[in-house]
């Protein structure tokens, strides 16, 4: 896309469309969704469909993909805040349909969490569109290098890349929390449609390596090359180094 307001625009429509045709199948839409820069249009896109063209959020299920760990649910940098601010606060989805990684969990149940984590998701009939953004690292989710396609929502330590990118939403490196919970890439690659977005210069060299390079754990975002109903979204700065 010629810019991220038009390909924003356009995923949105998208999740809109599955929303509704499901509704008139009568039947659950199961979303997977990221926080981050790279989603917050597509949730404002989503909001003005609400209020303007009835677009109902009665059927939705959401399952984010993480969480930082430890995160009390009302501090600013948390993703329960994140997602009530662009999306939950202003739709009408059902407060016990929403499913985010809890960041208060006691270590010594975060093990069990976690699997009942991925149990919701199956009772739930599994992941219908799930949406990425992807991290410098090649992290989707925080699955960060040496994250392999078997695994599953665990807790997993941050790379230091990635805590450098969210130091300013920290004030500071030093305050960002060194673990997360997070949905695995084999967690992950079960959603039966995946749509990854990527904005901006900082993206192009990880987007070449997804896109292009060998598949490997030291780039986890290469796993989605197996996937077989997959979408990169991208502006033309975050292609800029694909092959033509
Ligand atoms: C967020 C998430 C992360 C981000 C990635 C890109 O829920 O899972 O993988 O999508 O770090 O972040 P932004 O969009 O801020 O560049």
């Amino acid at each position: 896309y010629a810019d991220s307001d038009e390909a924003s625009a356009a995923v949105a429509a998208q999740i809109a469309n599955l929303i509704r045709t499901r509704a008139a199948e009568g039947k659950p839409c199961v979303l997977g969704l990221a926080t981050g820069s790279s989603p917050t249009r597509v949730y404002e896109e989503l909001v003005r469909l609400h209020r303007e063209e009835g677009l109902s959020f009665q059927n939705v299920v959401s399952f984010n993909l993480d969480e930082y760990y430890p995160m009390a649910p009302g501090s600013l940098q948390s993703y329960v805040r994140f997602m009530r601010e662009y999306l939950f606060d202003h739709v009408d989805i059902r407060p016990e349909n929403v499913h985010i990684p809890d960041g208060t969990v006691p270590p010594e149940q975060v093990a069990a969490y976690c699997r009942r984590y991925e149990e919701q998701i199956k009772e739930a009939g599994g992941i219908d569109l799930q949406l990425l953004g992807i991290g410098r690292t090649g992290h989707i989710g925080f699955n960060e290098p040496g994250s392999g396609p078997a695994s599953r929502t665990r807790i997993i330590t941050l790379d230091h890349v990635t805590r450098t990118d969210a130091a300013s939403d920290f004030y500071g490196e030093e305050n960002v929390p060194r673990r997360a919970l997070t949905m695995g890439v084999g967690t992950i690659l079960e959603a039966r449609r995946i749509v990854l977005m990527a904005w901006g210069e900082g993206k192009a060299a990880v987007v070449k390596r997804m896109v292009e390079g060998d598949v490997t754990d030291s780039v986890p975002a290469t796993y989605l090359q197996s996937h077989p109903d997959v979408q990169v979204v991208l502006d033309e700065a975050a292609g800029a180094e694909l092959t033509p």
